[in-house]
This record gives C-alpha cells, structure tokens and sequence, in this order.
C-alpha cells in the first residue's frame, strides 16, 4: 500500500498523523470500538450500576470494571479466551460525592476507591459486534486491596513484614498501584504494584528509618485510608508498607487460586516484569522501578524450566541484580548479595533501592515496561523521561549526573535503551547495549533534544512508557507524556502508540488516544486478528460523548479481517 510508498516498507499500515482532539485514531483500513468501560458490569447483577452523574455506587463497586485500565495480558482456557487487566488507580474526582473535593469521608467511600483499582479477570468472546465482555462468565473476579494473598519467598514470615493481623507474616490482603504486566512461560499473570507508598498515611507518629524515606513512605496518605482502616496506618501498623511493592502472580485460569507475592524478586516501584528463558533453562525476569533515578532490575531463578515442567520455587529461589551500564556500552548485571550490600537476604528484598544502591548500579532515567524480544535474545527498557537528570541526585542521594545511557540533563522527552546479553543468554552476566531510539523534537530542537535519527517531524513522541512485542518481532511502543501540543512538545499532539522495528530502527505512528489520555497495556486476541489497547485517564466525556470520562480498553482490528501482531 500507500506505507510502502512513503518508504516504510517495513509496516503493513499507513502511518496516521497526530491528533489533539477527543476520539481514538487508527490506521486508514483498521477500525476501532470500547471492549470495556469504568463502570461496565461483570456480572449481569450489575447491570447499569454506572450512572452518568454519580458513577458507581460503594454496593456495586467490586462487581464492575475498574477504573485507569493499565497492563494488560490475554490466556486461553480450552479455547476461551481470559484476559486478566490491571486497574493501576482512582481519580477520586470523578469517583466521590463533589462534597468530598477528593478526599474520602467514610468508611464507605474508602471501600469503593479500594475496590475499582486492582485487577479484573474477564471473559471476553467474539460476537457479531466484535468482542464483549462475558457476563457472568466463571472465570470473571475482581482482585482488590483487600483480596487475600500469599506472601512467598524469603522475605516471608521475617520480622519485616509481621504485622498484628498477620503475625505469621505470610498473609497479606491486597495488591496495589497495579501498573505494568507480565507473564510467565507457564501462563500466570504478572501484576506489578508500582506506587504502593501512596496508599499508607500517619495519623500519628511516623516510624523511623530510612527504608520509609527512600520509598516516599509517610505524611498523608493520597487517599486517606489511614483515616479509616489502621491496616494503612504506619503509626500503629509500621510493616504493612514492608508487604506491598512486590510482584505478584495471579493464575486467571482458577477463580479460586490465591494471588501470591513474590518477594524474590525485590520491593521497588515495580513497573513491569518481562520473562525470558535462558538457554540453560533459568528463567529471567527483568524489571524497572519506575522513580527518576532508580534503577533497572534482573532476577535469574536457581531452577530450570522446561515447557509443561514444574515450576516450584522458580519465582521464590534466585538471585536479584541491578544493570550497570558503562559508557563504553557495555555493561554488566551486579549481584545482590549480602556480601556485596552487607545487607542480610531479607533487608535486601524489603529495601531492593538501598541494596541498589550499596553496589553501584547506574541510576535511571525512570525505567518504565520492559520487553523482551520473541525473535533473538535482547531486551528494551523504555526510560520515560527525568527532569531531574544533572540536576539533583535520587532520594537515596545517589548521583545522578549525565552518562552515555542517560545523556540528555533535564531529559523531557524520554529514550529506549536495548541490551543483548552475552552470547544470546539472558542469565549472562555481562551484556552490550545501545539507545533504540532517543526521542525529542526536530522541528524544536537542533542539538541532542532533537532525538535520534530515527525521529523526524512525522513521528515525534515523548515519554515513552508502554512497550510490547508482537509475535512478528515489532516492538509497540505507548507513550504517557506532555500532549499539551506546545512548546518542547508541538506536533506531538496527544498520547499515542506506535510500532518500532528492531532491526531498521524505523518506527511509525499507529494510534493516537483521546487528549489527555495515556495509551498503557496492549495483549491480542488468540488469533492475533484484534488487539486491545488501554486508554488511561482520558479527557473530556470519552467515550460516551457525555457526562465522566471513562478509562476503558478499545479493540482494535483489521476490516479485512487479516492478522495483524
Ligand atoms: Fe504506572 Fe510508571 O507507570
Ligand atoms: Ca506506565
Ligand atoms: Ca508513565
Ligand atoms: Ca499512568
């Protein structure tokens, strides 16, 4: 077609142009339409449970879609068709009585905040219409800050994380600020608990230490649960913050299994996780925590994996590392250990940033969702943006200064650094690295801030946050940065997806979502003939043209019917 023509050989669609206005665009050949909204019901009980003018109500609130859809994966259960999707939080603007001006003033309206954020677990089947939710569907559950869970690994039962309606330390309610997804080779669902610090408040004195510092854990809590429920009180309750900023594994495919928490793999404000196999068989998960100046992560498990194997203590046994990157582009993965930190093995899972930290890992320009590619053994982490950079160092006071990784001081505009581990395994030590792309603006800027040669007029972007591979090898990238369309940021327009190709470093403009929405989470169809895509904290009355706006997850499909990821 027409891509081909304007030299972009490399993508099956026609770039779109940017948009400032209130409605999704995609490609000339490609359609669009709302799979799911805030509010719609899950079961049929809920039916019209969202009202234009007040939302949802506190009895209906855990029977419904939640709100601020983020990562997002798709599981087949004999041939059905799952997707489990994170709610990452609530504007409680839009979620309480105007009276309130944000703030909860009961028990009640802190119960519906609890229960719209979290994780839902849907059916979705294919009808004339395209896709729908299945109603009533077995396999539909909403997971809330109250769900039970289990904590596992070897921070659980340490002193850490007692608290005194869990003295054993191993049980835990709640998964919380669910931002980024993941999955593991044996498909379970990956939910990263990003700004868990927000949820906890004192109401009286705050406990000491720097583990609370370093996590922006104290004052009052970004929702007044502390008001309400001790659990999120630090004053009475100092360890139930010690519980939470984990990865946690929830197996959709069994409405009645337990969400576990995964303490191996480190507490930070976990963005995403993405697997890779190594070739001995190990399974390695990488991961960003997503603060200006902290730091990107790997786990390598101690046990092997084979397809249909056990998988027992995979997640709970291995060894955590933080990237160094030389400037040389090289780069190395730093272990974790007690010996290294002078930490014991529980400080460091409770307190990842310090352990960090304590070997010199290379601090970062917020590392947002890692992908790692399906076709050859590299990885890409979207580093969003840090106004911060060579102006002041983390809240750990580790520098911050400009480096061949991080290059751009008081970087608005974000870059995707990418890394091949030596000899094609990722449990490989060593690795060599460059930047896939920096972005900026070329009509702005002709100096660093203008990108890298793979950016030009027609498919500038900043803040690049969301990013997943296709099964054809295509890197999808989602941004979540300034669509105010001026100054640094004119011609950009609003939030927006495009496709990146690895190997010619070309990359296209594929959607764009309403002004003031972020694009966050993308999974297909089993049939890879639809994707569903994330639309969060949309502006104006999107979608439904009046009244709120409504987070929701958009389906989006070839007309030809082809397969398109
Ligand atoms: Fe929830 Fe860093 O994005
Ligand atoms: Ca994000
Ligand atoms: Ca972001
Ligand atoms: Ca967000």
């Amino acid at each position: 077609g027409s891509a081909q023509a304007a030299g972009h050989a490399a993508f099956a669609f026609d770039p779109i142009d940017v948009a400032t206005d209130f409605d999704v665009h995609v490609p000339a050949g490609y359609k669009s339409e709302v799979l799911v909204r805030w509010g719609d019901a899950l079961w049929s009980d809920a039916d019209g449970a969202y009202s234009a003018e007040t939302g949802v109500s506190v009895d209906m609130s855990d029977k419904v879609f939640g709100e601020n859809t983020d990562g997002m994966e798709l599981f087949e259960v004999d041939g059905r068709e799952v997707i489990a999707v994170n709610s990452e939080y609530v504007n409680p603007k839009i979620n309480l009585p105007a009276a309130s001006e944000g703030k909860p003033q009961n028990a009640d309206e802190v119960k519906l905040l609890k229960n719209l954020q979290g994780v839902t677990v849907m059916e979705v089947a294919r009808g004339d219409a395209g896709y729908a939710v299945v109603k009533d569907s077995p396999f539909n559950r909403r997971i809330t800050h109250e769900t039970e869970m289990v904590l596992a690994g070897p921070l659980a039962g340490h002193d850490l994380v007692k608290t005194k309606a869990d003295p054993s330390g191993t049980q835990v309610k709640g998964t919380m600020n669910n931002c980024g997804s993941g999955r593991t080779l044996w498909n379970t669902y990956l939910t990263c608990e990003e700004n868990f610090n927000g949820y906890f408040g004192a109401t009286g004195e705050e406990p000491a230490g720097e583990g609370y510092k370093r996590y922006g854990i104290g004052g009052e809590g970004r929702y007044a649960y502390e008001k309400f429920d001790p659990r999120y009180d630090i004053s009475t309750e100092p360890n139930e913050p010690h519980r939470h900023g984990f990865i946690t594994e929830i197996d959709p495919t069994d409405p009645t299994s337990t969400p576990i928490k995964r303490t191996a793999l480190g507490r930070f404000k976990h963005e995403n996780a993405s697997m890779a196999h190594a070739l001995d068989g190990r399974v390695v998960v990488y991961m960003g925590d997503d603060e200006r100046g902290e730091y990107l992560y790997r786990y390598v498990s101690n046990g092997t994996w084979q397809e249909g194997g056990a998988t027992e203590g995979l997640l709970d046994d291995g060894q955590l590392y933080v990237a160094k990157f030389n400037d040389d582009m090289t780069g190395e993965w730093l272990a974790l250990t007690p010996e290294a930190t002078s930490m014991t093995e529980a400080e460091i899972l409770c307190f990842t940033r310090m352990a960090a930290s304590a070997v010199g890992g290379t601090t970062m320009d917020r590392p947002e969702w890692v992908a790692t590619n399906p076709l050859k053994a590299e990885a890409y982490c979207a580093l969003t943006n840090n106004k911060n950079r060579g102006v002041k160092p983390n809240a750990g006071g580790d520098d911050t200064s400009v480096n061949a990784v991080n290059p751009r001081e008081t970087n608005h505009y974000g870059q995707i650094v990418r890394w091949t581990p030596e000899n094609g395994n990722h449990a490989a030590i060593d690795f060599t690295w460059d930047l896939y792309v920096m972005a900026g603006n070329p009509t702005v800027y002709d100096n660093e801030y203008a990108g890298s040669q793979n950016v030009n007029a027609g498919n500038m972007f900043n803040s690049p946050d969301g990013m997943v591979f296709s099964s054809d090898g295509m890197l999808w990238i989602q941004t979540d940065g300034n669509y105010k369309n001026e100054g640094d940021f004119e011609g950009m327009g609003n939030n927006q997806m495009l496709v990146g190709n690895p190997e010619t470093g070309e990359i296209a403009r594929f959607m764009t979502v309403p002004y003031g929405a972020e694009v966050t989470g993308l999974c297909w169809s089993l049939d890879k003939k639809v994707a569903f895509v994330g639309v969060q904290h949309p502006g104006g009355s999107w979608p439904d043209g009046e009244g709120k706006p409504r987070s929701s997850v958009v389906q989006v499909w070839r007309e030809d019917g082809a397969t398109f990821g």
